[in-house]
């Protein structure tokens, strides 16, 4: 069976990374602002370095990123040209509620979005949100000290009940928290979280899991009560590890790597802890602050699909000392077998294939690829054009093992956005050279550049691909 008819071609973003605007229309400093280009970035990005205003001397590059506030109805404008039939971007949460523990939302940012998906519909274009993606209220990590705070679900929950109400009708599609397993690595960006001197960071760490994750529950609940229409998703930071080797000590440390990432996600689809997690807990020392209704809450309200990013797969050994490779957030063994971008994330079109097959074995929902691409340097030619075969051949290669899996395999998939549609700043590294886009920003490293938008190669590959639900990938 080729792909359903209503399949969701599209792209993803995320408020931080293409918003800028940060001090308009009222919107309040987040975490993502304060997080600087160079070489200090993962100090802060992992909560290891606190940096909690702007300093001299760095260059923050989430303040202007490429000014979709400004330009949003162009760039929507380009993405209809393409032919998508969705877009997922992301809410700043802090321009709705800027301090974010108001009692009263700010009516301009709510303004904004409103637009923003009015434009949408326009084109013909169904928005898919996520509530948060890798973003905070800076008031809340100052004053309660992010995540770690139970307070944080009631703040939560007033943004999704004036989210979900306000937006009736407007958009149907929802993401509860953008790759929620990757506030294990970067905790501040993941969960506003900046470490304390001698904090037992475990404690912490799954403290604050259960806070996103009663938190996300919540926004089910609150989301299917106030329009049933409503499709609400968990999203994942994925990519399946495999054993370095079939030696059973590498085997057990890839299904314990990936234990740790489908915990999240066992809690959001199937509604209780697993217990290869409650055993970790005890081994730390570590009761879940389970409230009273936490359970039952939990149980009530699982996800209605699973969302993820896909960039590539990961390897575990059983062997701590090997560990040199580079990945989305997580670590793992470099793969002889495998290619890998500029940046050394590698490139594993069938590892797609066998991500969606353990995610769909595993959790018996639709799935949605809401995160694919390739990372890398483009160099506009002497007439400014710019041939990205190498991000075609990326795409075509991971659509054609996406289509596998749906007909071959019998996977529902409801859609697939590729990542930054349009460049925009890396979350990983700061910058803007490693672009993901069809559509080429004139904006560099250290924010110079017109900002003027312009189509790649990739534009109208990527719009035959949809027009041919998937058919045409030459
Ligand atoms: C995911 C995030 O981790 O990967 C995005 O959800 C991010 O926000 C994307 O941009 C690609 O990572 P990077 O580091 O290349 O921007």
């Amino acid at each position: 069976m080729p792909l359903r008819k209503d399949f969701l071609w599209g792209g993803a973003t995320a408020a931080n990374q293409c918003e800028g605007a940060f001090d308009e229309g009222g919107r309040g400093l987040a975490n993502v602002d304060v997080i600087p280009h160079g070489p200090e970035r993962w100090a802060v990005v992992s909560g290891n370095r606190r940096m909690f205003d702007f300093e001299d001397g760095y260059y923050y590059p989430a303040k202007q990123a490429i000014d979709f506030y400004h330009h949003y109805k162009e760039d929507i404008q380009l993405f209809a040209e393409m032919g998508f039939k969705t877009y997922r971007m992301s809410i700043a949460w802090s321009r709705i509620y800027p301090q974010g523990d108001e009692e009263q939302p700010n009516e301009e940012g709510l303004r904004f979005y409103e637009d923003v998906f009015k434009e949408c519909r326009k084109a013909g274009i169904e928005p898919l949100v996520t509530i948060t993606h890798f973003d905070c209220p800076m008031h809340l990590i100052t004053a309660y000290g992010g995540w770690r705070n139970r307070k944080l679900v009631e703040f939560y929950k007033r943004l999704v009940t004036t989210l979900f109400t306000r937006y009736k009708g407007l958009v149907h599609y929802w993401l509860t928290f953008n790759e929620i397993n990757v506030l294990l690595h970067g905790s501040f960006m993941g969960a506003g979280i900046c470490f304390e001197e001698g904090e037992d960071r475990f404690r912490t760490l799954y403290t604050a899991a259960h806070h996103e994750l009663i938190a996300s529950a919540w926004a089910v609940k609150i989301g299917h009560e106030i329009d049933p229409e409503n499709k609400i998703g968990c999203m994942l930071a994925a990519g399946s590890y495999y054993p370095y080797s079939c030696k059973p000590e590498d085997v057990f440390a890839a299904q314990r790597e990936n234990h740790k990432n489908y915990f999240f996600i066992d809690v959001q689809s199937r509604g209780t802890y697993p217990g290869y997690a409650l055993k970790e807990f005890e081994r730390n020392h570590f009761e879940i602050p389970f409230e009273e209704g936490d359970q039952a809450l939990l149980k009530e309200n699982t996800v209605d699909f699973i969302s993820f990013s896909y960039y590539s797969s990961r390897v575990a050994s059983g062997d701590p000392a090997q560990n040199d490779g580079e990945g989305n957030m997580m670590k793992g063994v470099k793969n002889p077998y495998l290619e890998a971008s500029q940046w050394g994330w590698q490139i594993d079109p069938l590892g797609l294939r066998i991500t969606m097959n353990d995610l769909y074995d595993r959790y018996q929902k639709p799935l949605f690829i809401v995160e694919n691409g390739l990372g890398a340097v483009d160099i506009p030619d002497e007439n400014g054009e710019i041939d990205d075969d190498y991000r075609i051949a990326y795409l075509r290669a991971h659509i054609q093992a996406m289509k596998e899996a749906v007909e071959q395999d019998g996977i529902e998939l409801l859609g697939y956005t590729t990542w930054g549609p349009i460049d925009l700043v890396s979350a990983g590294t700061g910058e803007m050279s490693k672009r993901y886009g069809f559509i080429y920003v004139d904006r560099d490293d250290q924010g110079q550049g017109t900002l003027k938008r312009s189509k790649k190669k990739s534009f109208d590959w990527y719009k035959k691909v949809i027009a041919s639900n998937g058919e045409d990938l030459d």
